[in-house]
């Protein structure tokens, strides 16, 4: 693999290289297995991937989480270098080179769909994915770029800025890789206190539970259930729970304005002592015959 810390290296190095697809998959670091499903899908697709490691400040609405992001990048790039070919590349900047002074930097308002669930709770999140997403797939000018579904309000956005801006890239969406208790994979579970994470499991548990009560129960009572299985977990605080429609993102109140032919997610984010995480599990509709 080959390592580069400038966009003038790295589009060098892109530009020298004939071969198509090109594959990207951006990452803020801190690398697990939920980042290396995508890399791999990546690697089996595209016959030169880009991955690239940039914690991006412009996405952190809460400077506290900035600063204490984890950031492990000699791990990663050990970790790259056994599974990328010699002409991958691996991007690793400094803030200066994805935002150089002088950079028009657009805003962007995604209407609906940053107006609920993430978009209230970290304000101005989705404007600096949207600002740094942009920007990386104009350095890297990829054809196909891989995003986790475990961000599903994330990659419905960055679907949507590419259909906005007519990129010729397409969006390659990946399932949530979990831990054996469920807990999703994400480079904040190591922030976790060792006696939540041993708890945490109880996220994708009470998910998965609710979206079995879809059968039996109306919204209402399936919301109320969510919220207090997880506050009544010492340690955890429910931030919200919506069950949404994969394309719009419209929370759904009652079980009878369920769609069959639209597919449906249950999105949480819940507080474990200081740690937000998130997660998602497909809301199949109850009168649905269909397998999905
Ligand atoms: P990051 O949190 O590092 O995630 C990078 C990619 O890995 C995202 O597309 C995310 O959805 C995916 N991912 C994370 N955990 C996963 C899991 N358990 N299973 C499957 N995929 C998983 O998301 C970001 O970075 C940033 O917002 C970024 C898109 C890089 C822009 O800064």
């Amino acid at each position: 693999m080959k390592v580069f810390n400038t966009v003038k290296d790295l589009q060098h190095h892109l530009g020298s290289i004939k071969a198509s697809p090109k594959g990207f998959v951006p990452t803020m670091g801190a690398l697990h297995k939920g980042h290396f499903s995508l890399i791999e899908k990546s690697l089996l697709e595209c016959p030169l991937t880009t991955v690239s490691i940039f914690v991006n400040p412009t996405q952190f609405n809460d400077k506290n989480d900035l600063e204490r992001y984890p950031r492990t990048p000699q791990k990663d790039l050990s970790l790259l270098s056994e599974i990328l070919r010699t002409d991958d590349a691996v991007f690793i900047p400094p803030v200066e080179e994805v935002y150089p002074a002088g950079l028009k930097i657009e805003n962007y308002d995604f209407g609906k769909l940053d107006k609920v669930m993430e978009g209230i709770y970290r304000p101005g999140h989705f404007n600096g994915v949207a600002q740094v997403v942009s920007r990386l797939f104009d350095i890297v000018k990829p054809d196909r770029a891989y995003f986790g579904q475990k961000d599903f309000q994330q990659l419905v956005i960055v679907r949507e800025l590419v259909r906005k801006k007519g990129l010729p890239v397409k969006i390659i969406g990946c399932p949530i890789v979990r831990e054996p208790d469920g807990l999703a994979m994400s480079s904040r579970n190591i922030l976790l206190e060792p006696s939540l994470r041993e708890k945490a499991g109880i996220i994708f548990k009470t998910l998965s539970d609710a979206s079995e009560m879809l059968k039996d129960s109306d919204i209402p009572e399936i919301k109320e259930f969510v919220a207090s299985t997880i506050n009544s977990t010492p340690g955890f605080k429910l931030e919200y729970f919506e069950i949404v429609d994969e394309n719009e993102l419209q929370p759904v109140s009652r079980k009878n304005s369920m769609l069959e032919d639209k597919k449906y997610f249950g999105c949480i984010a819940v507080w474990a002592g200081k740690i937000r995480l998130i997660d998602n599990i497909e809301f199949r509709h109850p009168y649905s015959k269909k397998v999905h």
